[in-house]
């Protein structure tokens, strides 16, 4: 005679079968619950990095010389007016540019830029940028690289 609660073929009676069936959704069902309520409280925002950075202090830069900060990518300059930074990042691909007599080439394409970074040859779309320049409180100069400022502004600090 057969038993009602298993299946004498496979061992495992349809009532355990669907026990452990509706034990699997439920347990499914719970990580997906907490998969939902992890990503609800996990945020989303992503942290730049900051484009604002201390270069030193003002006599560091003494009238009438070009720093190249390679690693911030930028030139500081100081003549009789104050002290200002250009970006030395081309403005056609972005490759890095350098000094001439007259201003500025860029190696991989030709542009070339004058004294003040704007355009005079080649295939630049536009001058390279003049970024703002603040002092902290403990007098280092903070340029800011996500702040531009009209080609021609320098300031002194002291
Ligand atoms: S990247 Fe400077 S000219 Fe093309």
């Amino acid at each position: 005679m057969k038993n009602e609660t298993q299946d004498k073929e496979g061992g495992v009676s349809r009532r355990d079968f669907l026990a452990l069936s509706a034990f699997a959704t439920a347990i499914l069902a719970g990580l997906g619950i907490m998969a939902g309520v992890f990503r609800f409280f996990k945020s989303d925002a992503k942290y730049e990095e900051s484009r604002s950075f201390k270069i030193g202090k003002p006599e560091n830069f003494p009238v009438g010389t070009a720093t190249k900060l390679a690693d911030k990518k930028i030139f500081v300059f100081s003549d009789d007016n104050g002290i200002f930074a250009i970006s030395c990042v081309c403005t056609h691909l972005g490759c890095l540019v350098y000094e001439t007599e007259t201003g500025f080439q860029c190696p991989c394409h030709g542009s070339k830029f004058n004294m003040a970074g704007k355009v005079v040859g080649g295939p630049a779309p536009r001058g390279l940028p003049w970024f703002e320049i603040t002092q902290d409180i403990d007098g280092s100069l903070v340029v800011d690289t996500a702040r531009e400022v009209p080609a021609g502004t320098k300031n002194r600090y002291s």
